[in-house]
C-alpha cells in the first residue's frame, strides 16, 4: 500500500482515512475558509466568505403561503419540535402511524429490528411500491387524473413534445412493460440495469420491475461506456434497456453505441448481457445484434396491460444506485422497498407541503440517474398523487429562459433545483426568467451542495417573488430522502442553513469519540438513530459498508460531512471530510479522476483537488506528474482532460490541469492535498508545511502557470 495521497500507475490504493482524520481536524479549528471550503462565490457576487459566517436574515415561515400550498401540513415551529421529539423518542410508534398511510398485503410483525449497522423495518410485511405509486390511485378512482407530466427537449415546430400520462394510463404502461421483462426471464430480486434518456419510458421501467419484484440499477445517461461495464458487472444484470439516443442541447447522445461498446467489453470480461432493450428516441441509427437486441415498441407490443403487482417483503431490494465514495470504485448503495417507499413519500409530502387536489404540480430539474430524480420525481411523488413534471433536456436550450417557458407552461407549483443551477441562472440574468409569467409558483426547493447566501436571495426574489418559501434540503443517496431541512411553513429560514433534522432524524455534530460539540464547533455530522429509508448496504461489499459509515464511532451512521450546529439548533454543512468532492451538485471522488488519468500512458502520477468554482460550487484540479517519454504541451493536456471524459463522463472532466515534476509530500510519503487545493484556489498557503519534504516542489507549483 502507497501511504500518499495521490494515484501511481499500478499503486492505486491509499491511507485516506488518516488523509481525512487530518482534514476534520484543520476544519474543527475553522479558519474562515475552512468553514465554507468550497464555496465560491465570489466571482458571481461581490460577498465574500466572511458573510456567510455573518449570516443572520432570517425569514420567517411562509403561514402566508399555507393557504396557497392548500393548507400547511405542518403549522408551526412548537409543532415541529413536539412531532420531532416524538418521533425520535419512539421510532416504531411513530413509522408504524405513518406507514398505516400506504397499502400492505401483509401487516409487519414488528416496525424496526436495529442491529448495528442493520435494520429492518415493518418486519414481515409485504407491500408493493408499484401498487402505492399507481394502482391504488386506479382504485381509488383517478384513473384520468395525470400523475406524470413530461416535456421533450426539441421545439422543431416552436412546440415541444408534451405528454400527459394519467395513472391510468401508467398501469397500463407500466404493466405491458412489466410482462415484457417477465417474458426475457426477468425473476423477482434480479437487477435489471436501466440507461436512458430522460424520457417517460425509464420511470416506467422503473416502475415496472418494482411491480414484478425485480430490482433496478439506473445508469445515468451521462456517463460513458466504462461505468456501464462497471456498474453492470458489479450488479451482474442479464438485461439492460436503453434508448438510441437521448436529446442533449439539441444533439444526440448515443446510447446504445455506449451500451454496445460496453456489451463488448463485457463480453471479454466473460459476462454477457443476454438481452438488451432499445426504445427508439432519436431515430440514430445504431448497430443490431438481433440474438440480443429488442425494440421496447416490439416487446410491449405482444404484451397485455394486465399484471398484478408481485407481493414483495418491505426488506426486499427496490434498487441499487451506484455513488462516488473514496476509493477509484462506486459503490451500489442498496435501498429496500417498504421503509424507503414510506420515507420518500412522506419527506416529500411534509418538506414540500403537498396536497393531491391542490392542483399542485411539481418538477424537480434532476436527472433520475441520480438519487435526487428516484426518491423526488418518482417514489416520492407518485404515492402523494401529486403529478410530477419531468423535462427531456438542457436548461439553456433553445435558450437561457427554457425552465421559466416550462414553468409557465404547466402552471408549476413546485419547483426543486440545485444551487450549481440557480449560479447559472444568475450568470445568464434576470431577464430571462422575467419573460415568463412564474406566479404559480408556490414552494422553491434546493438539494446537492450547501447553497451561498448570495443565491439563496437571488433565487428568492428572482423565482420566488419574495412570496414563495425555500426549502434547503440536505440529503444523500445513502439516506434516500431528505434528514435535515425546513418545513415551508413551519421553520424559519437563513439562507445558508438546510435548519432542522427531520422526524425521526436523530442528527448531531460529534468529535472522533461520538461526544456532541458545543453549537458553532466544526464536526463530524452523525445521525444516531435508524430510519425507514437508510442504505441497507453496499452491494457486494459488507466491509465496505462498515468501513465507509459506521467504524469510525460506534454505533452512529457516519454521513461524510464536516458540519456546524448554530445556537438555534440549526446546520450548516461545511463540505465534505473524505476524499469526495461535490461537482456541480454531484459526487465525485478525487480518486476516481486520479485513477482515470494514471490511465492515460502519458501519466505517472495524478494528485486531483477540489478548487472554488464559480458556477459548479467545486471545479476539479489536477496535478499531474508525466513519464520521461511523455512532453508537457496544451495539446497533451487537453488530451488528458478528453481522456477522463472518456472514462468518467464530462462531469469529471477536469476544470484545470497542471503538470508538476513533483507532488508535494509530507516525509512519510502522504501528499498534502490541503497544500495543493490552496495552489489551485490561488492562495497562499495556511498550512503548517513543516512535515513537507520537498520545498522545492511546493515552490515549483506556485511558479506553474495552468
Ligand atoms: C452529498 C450527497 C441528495 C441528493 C443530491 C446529492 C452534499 C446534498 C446538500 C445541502 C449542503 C448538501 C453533501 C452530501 N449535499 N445536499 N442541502 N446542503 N450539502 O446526493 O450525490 O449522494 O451527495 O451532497 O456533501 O454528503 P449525493
Amino acid at each position: 500500500m502507497l501511504a500518499g495521497g495521490c494515484v501511481r500507475r499500478s499503486a492505486v490504493d491509499r491511507n485516506s482515512f488518516s488523509n481525512s482524520r487530518a482534514q476534520i481536524s484543520l476544519l474543527a479549528q475553522s479558519s474562515t475558509f475552512d468553514i465554507f471550503p468550497r464555496m465560491s462565490i465570489s466571482q458571481v457576487s461581490s460577498t465574500s466568505v466572511e458573510s456567510l459566517l455573518k449570516e443572520d436574515r432570517i425569514f420567517p415561515p411562509h403561514t402566508a403561503q399555507a393557504d396557497a400550498l392548500g393548507g400547511a401540513n405542518v403549522e408551526s415551529l412548537e409543532q415541529y419540535h413536539a412531532l420531532h421529539a416524538r418521533s425520535v423518542a419512539d421510532p416504531s410508534g411513530f413509522w408504524g402511524e405513518i406507514a398505516q398511510d400506504f397499502e400492505w398485503f401483509k401487516p409487519w410483525t414488528s416496525v424496526l429490528e436495529w442491529n448495528c449497522p442493520d435494520a429492518k423495518w415493518f418486519v414481515g410485511a409485504q407491500t408493493n411500491v408499484c401498487f402505492n405509486a399507481i394502482d391504488r390511485h386506479v382504485l381509488e378512482g383517478h384513473a384520468n387524473d395525470v400523475g406524470l407530466i413530461w416535456e421533450g427537449e426539441p421545439q422543431a415546430s416552436g412546440m415541444p413534445e408534451v405528454r400527459h400520462l394519467a395513472y391510468g394510463e401508467l398501469q397500463d404502461e407500466v404493466s405491458r412493460f412489466a410482462n415484457a421483462l417477465k417474458a426475457l426471464g426477468v425473476k423477482k430480486g434480479e437487477i435489471v440495469t436501466l440507461y436512458m434518456g430522460m424520457v417517460p419510458e425509464l420511470p416506467i421501467a422503473m416502475l415496472a420491475c418494482a411491480r414484478i419484484g425485480a430490482a433496478h440499477s439506473v445508469i445515468f445517461g451521462g456517463f460513458p461506456a466504462p461505468s456501464i461495464v462497471d456498474r453492470v458487472l458489479d450488479a451482474k444484470s442479464r438485461v439492460i434497456v436503453t434508448c438510441d439516443g437521448a436529446w442533449r442541447r439539441g444533439s444526440v447522445v448515443p446510447l446504445k453505441k455506449n451500451v454496445d461498446e460496453a456489451m463488448q467489453s463485457l463480453v471479454a470480461q466473460g459476462h454477457a448481457i443476454e438481452h438488451c432493450v432499445v426504445l427508439k428516441r432519436t431515430a440514430t441509427p445504431i448497430e443490431w445484434n438481433a440474438a440480443r437486441d429488442h425494440w421496447w415498441h416490439d416487446v410491449i407490443a405482444k404484451e397485455s396491460s394486465e399484471c398484478p403487482c408481485e407481493a414483495v417483503d418491505a426488506e426486499d431490494l427496490l434498487f441499487v444506485l451506484y455513488t462516488s465514495g473514496s476509493t477509484g470504485k462506486p459503490k451500489g448503495i442498496r435501498h429496500t422497498s417498504g421503509g424507503y417507499m414510506v420515507y420518500t413519500a412522506y419527506t416529500a409530502r411534509m418538506t414540500f407541503n403537498l396536497k393531491p387536489n391542490a392542483n399542485h404540480v411539481f418538477w424537480c430539474t434532476a436527472d433520475i440517474g441520480w438519487v435526487t430524480g428516484h426518491s423526488y420525481i418518482v417514489y416520492g411523488l407518485l404515492p402523494n398523487r401529486v403529478p410530477t413534471l419531468m423535462y427531456e433536456g438542457a436548461p439553456n436550450f433553445p435558450a437561457e429562459d427554457r425552465f421559466w417557458e416550462i414553468v409557465a407552461r404547466h402552471r408549476v407549483t413546485h419547483f426543486y433545483t440545485a444551487p450549481t443551477a440557480i449560479r447559472a441562472f444568475m450568470k445568464w440574468g434576470e431577464s430571462h426568467p422575467k419573460k415568463h409569467d412564474l406566479s404559480s409558483l408556490k414552494l422553491l426547493g434546493t438539494v446537492g451542495e450547501p447553497i451561498n447566501p448570495e443565491a439563496w436571495i437571488w433565487y428568492h426574489e428572482q423565482i420566488g417573488a419574495s412570496r414563495c418559501p425555500i426549502v434547503d434540503t440536505f440529503w444523500q443517496t445513502e439516506t434516500g430522502g431528505h434528514v435535515i431541512t425546513p418545513l415551508p411553513c413551519a421553520t424559519p429560514t437563513v439562507p445558508g442553513s438546510c435548519t432542522l433534522p427531520f422526524f425521526g432524524i436523530d442528527a448531531a455534530i460529534v468529535d472522533e469519540t461520538g461526544n456532541e460539540l458545543p453549537p458553532n464547533t466544526g464536526g463530524l455530522l452523525v445521525i444516531r438513530k435508524p430510519w425507514p429509508s437508510m442504505l441497507r448496504g453496499i452491494h457486494g461489499d459488507r466491509q465496505r459498508f462498515i468501513d465507509t459509515y459506521w467504524s469510525r464511532i460506534a454505533g452512529m451512521y457516519l454521513a461524510g460531512d464536516g458540519a456546524r450546529r448554530d445556537e438555534r439548533g440549526y446546520f450548516w454543512i461545511m463540505g465534505r471530510i473524505d476524499d469526495v468532492i461535490n461537482v456541480s451538485g454531484h459526487r465525485l471522488g478525487t480518486m476516481e479522476v486520479e485513477s482515470a488519468l494514471v490511465s492515460h500512458p502519458a501519466v505517472v502520477e495524478a494528485a486531483v483537488v477540489g478548487m472554488p468554482h464559480e458556477i459548479k460550487g467545486t471545479g476539479i484540479a489536477a496535478f499531474v506528474t508525466l513519464s520521461l517519454q511523455a512532453t508537457a504541451s496544451e495539446a497533451l493536456k487537453a488530451e488528458l482532460r478528453e481522456h477522463v471524459s472518456s472514462v468518467l463522463g464530462a462531469i469529471a472532466r477536469p476544470d484545470m490541469l497542471r503538470f508538476t515534476a513533483a507532488l508535494p509530500k509530507t516525509r512519510s510519503g502522504k501528499i498534502m492535498r490541503r497544500l495543493l487545493r490552496d495552489v489551485a484556489a490561488g492562495k497562499e498557503s495556511t498550512q503548517d508545511t513543516s512535515t513537507l519534504d520537498d520545498f522545492g516542489a511546493l515552490a515549483a507549483l506556485r511558479g506553474n502557470d495552468e
